[in-house]
């Protein structure tokens, strides 16, 4: 969490957002966003529900297209790339996404090994790398079980673990855990500060949980109609006086279990 992990200036960017809009009919979700993810970092967007993080993560993977503006990734515009492009592009990228989202009828070594398969590894590869993953994430013992059969915390450190088995650049992280209680949250946590430390992945974390966002952000952008309002260290956000931020960190007053204590 040190500020080792932001490079200065504007040179080492891994993702950029430029004037990006997206409207669905007559709602308006972002209206000309900035934003900029420095390589190597992990940036954790916070926001009140329904204000765009989902939609712009969706943005940064080309699942949505915006309405204006520009995606870009290592360089590469997202928005309107062709198809090849765009698997190129998200083959150096991996998702955890909101509930895990796991293929209910594949096993959990199953999962893990599926963007493995997709990048035509041998089988044998295949396995060796599922092992390790597996018991990065606490789990070597389990990789027969399927999803239905897992509690909701180890069903997302499968999900970690296939988002980061093929080795990824950049990892997107929607609502990594939300729904879990505080010592499996705290375990996914140390999964996405080792994502960024063990792997040298840039992340992009999407969450509500204050705690959580500090602990595993370089920087926290609040998304604000439309915009990104806000881009601060986690000790700016903790004395930031921007009222939605106050919100956040009054709901969680005092100890925000990060060492830090609110103002
Ligand atoms: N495919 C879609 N079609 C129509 N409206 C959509 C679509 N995707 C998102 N929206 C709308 O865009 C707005 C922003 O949605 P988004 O999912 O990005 O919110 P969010 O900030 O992730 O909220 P939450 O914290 O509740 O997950 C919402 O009003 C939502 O209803
Ligand atoms: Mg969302």
């Amino acid at each position: 969490m040190s500020d080792a992990n932001v490079p200065k200036g504007t040179d080492d960017v891994l993702v950029r957002l430029t004037g990006v809009s997206k409207r669905f009919g007559e709602k308006v979700v972002l209206d000309g966003l900035d934003l900029a993810i420095p390589r190597g970092a992990n940036v954790v967007i916070m926001g009140l529900s329904g204000t765009g993080k989902s939609v712009t993560l969706k943005c940064m993977c080309g699942m949505l297209n915006p309405d204006a503006g520009t995606v870009s990734v290592d360089g590469v515009q997202v928005n309107g790339a062709s198809r090849k492009d765009l698997r190129r592009v998200r083959s150096k990228m991996g998702f955890v996404f909101q509930g895990a989202a796991l293929i209910n009828w594949l096993s959990a070594r199953e999962n893990v090994a599926l963007p493995l398969r997709e990048q035509g590894l041998k089988a044998r590869e295949v396995d060796e790398i599922v092992d390790q993953r597996l018991d990065e994430v606490g789990l070597s013992d389990i990789g027969d079980k399927f999803p239905g059969e897992l509690s909701g915390g180890m069903r997302k450190r499968v999900g970690f673990a296939r988002a980061v088995a093929t080795g990824p650049d950049l990892v997107l992280y929607d609502e990594p855990t939300t729904g879990l209680d505080p010592m499996t949250t705290r375990t996914i946590d140390e999964l996405i500060v080792a994502g960024r430390d063990r792997y040298g992945a840039t992340g992009v974390v999407v969450s509500h949980d204050v705690k959580s966002a500090l602990r595993v952000a370089d920087r926290i952008a609040l998304l604000y109609e439309g915009r990104v309002a806000a881009f601060l260290t986690p000790d700016e956000f903790v004395a930031s006086d921007h009222p939605v931020i106050r919100s956040f960190l009054d709901l969680d007053p005092a100890d925000d279990g990060s060492g830090r204590r609110a103002p």
